[in-house]
């Protein structure tokens, strides 16, 4: 059996942690394969809730092998967090037995975080992700099967602690690195967690030769992928589908679908043009219904209507089979919608999404008006999707606008889209009828 993708389609943030959990049923493995700890989302198990990181939506069926791919950078101290909140839950260690890490992973040390704390321009989360993947490109990272090769090399522990030092003076930090902390750092990663580190491409490539289903889930977004993104303003790693399977360590041949998560309207966290950006009562109300604030780093993210022009871009590099639309709820109770069709720059209408953020940030939006439909709330748009599911009508059970709403994304991006998130539940989705 092959594999399905999972992507974001915007600036990430698009409820891909759901659709994956419902995939995950299913799945025999679900990789990860970019990203780090920078990644966030909200599992929710009747009254808990377990914010995750690293590990991949499938933890909560324990039939489901994980793996965090070679394409991933990992920090160990935050893993560890998560392991043990999830232990706290489950009773469950994964790590060794059905959670695996590759050996090519790199690893996100103390000094990376407190080198990425320094920034200022981009608005990181913080997490180590740029000068972790930095290192990796200039070809002096920790790989985790790299640990023991250091440790019992002397000299180049000292060479990679002055390294460090080098930089994080030249960055005006006071902090700096010993020998000794680098050394116990790597000593404890390894005895923590060596015996997880595995050859995962090796494995999943041998899961997928069993007839094995793959689930493939990525992180962030399309619009935060370093070469096809808002660059600088994006995360240090590709976030496309050319990389989730090179990142997971099999072929491309493999992949049989791929799906693009789209919230049904536009946000982003951290710094950088956003022309469908809202900085009014609409923009209130999705914040706001849509508790749109940051699950790593709790900030508020920037909340504007759909906005097709950066999704034509993203659909362009994927090529996704289908999209799946979340959070249609949350435009309950806007009197009229609004999608965003094209942008005004200078005195031309464009509809391809540049790269020059200069014409970004002068872009004025043009827009297609859509009747808004009534506000639900969470159990009666549970209802609702209980359902859709009961009498099989598909989207015939929605409110007409909330129909025309759906028809419009299908119509401006060319692509079906099967299922509409409509709360926060396992079970508020609704399909497509077949
Ligand atoms: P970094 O990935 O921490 O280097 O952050 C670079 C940019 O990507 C910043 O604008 C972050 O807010 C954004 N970013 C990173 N991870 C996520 C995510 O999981 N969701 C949304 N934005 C993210």
């Amino acid at each position: 059996m092959p594999a399905t993708i999972v992507l974001g389609a915007q600036w990430g943030d698009e409820g891909k942690g759901k659709l994956v959990d419902q995939l995950a049923s299913e799945a025999d493995w679900v990789v990860r394969f970019q990203g780090g700890s920078n990644a966030g989302h909200t599992i929710v198990i009747g009254e808990r809730k377990l914010a995750f990181h690293h590990l991949p939506s499938g933890i909560t069926y324990s039939h489901c092998n994980l793996v965090l791919g070679a394409g991933m950078v990992i920090d160990p101290w935050k893993l560890e967090d998560e392991l043990d909140r999830w232990f706290e839950f489950g009773g469950e260690r994964p790590e060794g037995e059905r959670l695996f890490i590759s050996e090519r992973a790199h690893v996100t040390l103390p000094y990376h975080r407190i080198l990425d704390g320094a920034d200022k321009e981009i608005g990181t989360t913080g997490r180590g992700i740029g000068p972790t993947y930095g290192d990796a490109i200039e070809r002096v990272g920790i790989r985790f099967v790299d640990i023991s090769n250091v440790l019992s090399d002397g000299g180049r522990i000292e060479q990679i602690v002055n390294r460090m030092n080098g930089r994080l003076s030249a960055a005006g930090l006071d902090s700096s690195i010993t020998v000794d902390t680098l050394r116990a750092d790597l000593e404890w990663i390894s005895d923590r967690f060596g015996a997880a580190v595995r050859p995962t491409g090796l494995l999943v490539h041998h899961a997928l030769e069993r007839g094995e289903n793959i689930l493939l889930e990525g992180a962030q977004g399309a619009l935060l992928d370093i070469a096809q993104g808002t660059y600088p303003f994006v995360t240090s790693s590709v976030t496309s589908r050319a990389n989730a399977t090179h990142g997971a360590g099999i072929h491309p041949g493999h992949v049989e679908r791929t799906i693009g998560v789209v919230k049904a309207y536009t946000t982003r966290v951290g710094h950088g043009p956003f022309p469908a950006e809202l900085h009014d009562e609409v923009g209130n109300h999705l914040g706001t219904v849509g508790h749109e604030f940051g699950t790593t780093t709790g900030r508020p993210r920037r909340c504007g209507w759909l906005d097709i022009v950066p999704l034509r871009h993203a659909m362009r590099i994927n090529g996704f089979d289908e999209v799946v639309l979340t959070k249609l709820d949350v435009l309950g109770g806007l009197e009229k919608l609004e999608i965003v069709v094209g942008y005004r720059v200078d005195d031309a209408e464009i509809h391809e999404f540049p790269a020059d953020l200069s014409m970004l940030e002068r872009a004025e939006p043009v827009t297609l008006t859509l009747p808004g439909f009534e506000s639900l709330d969470l159990g009666d748009w549970l209802k609702v999707a209980r359902e859709a599911q009961a009498t099989g009508r598909g989207y015939d059970v929605l409110p007409e606008a909330a129909q025309t709403y759906i028809q419009t994304v299908e119509q401006l991006l060319g692509v079906p889209v099967s299922s509409v998130g409509v709360g926060p539940d396992r079970e508020a989705s609704i399909e497509r009828r077949a």
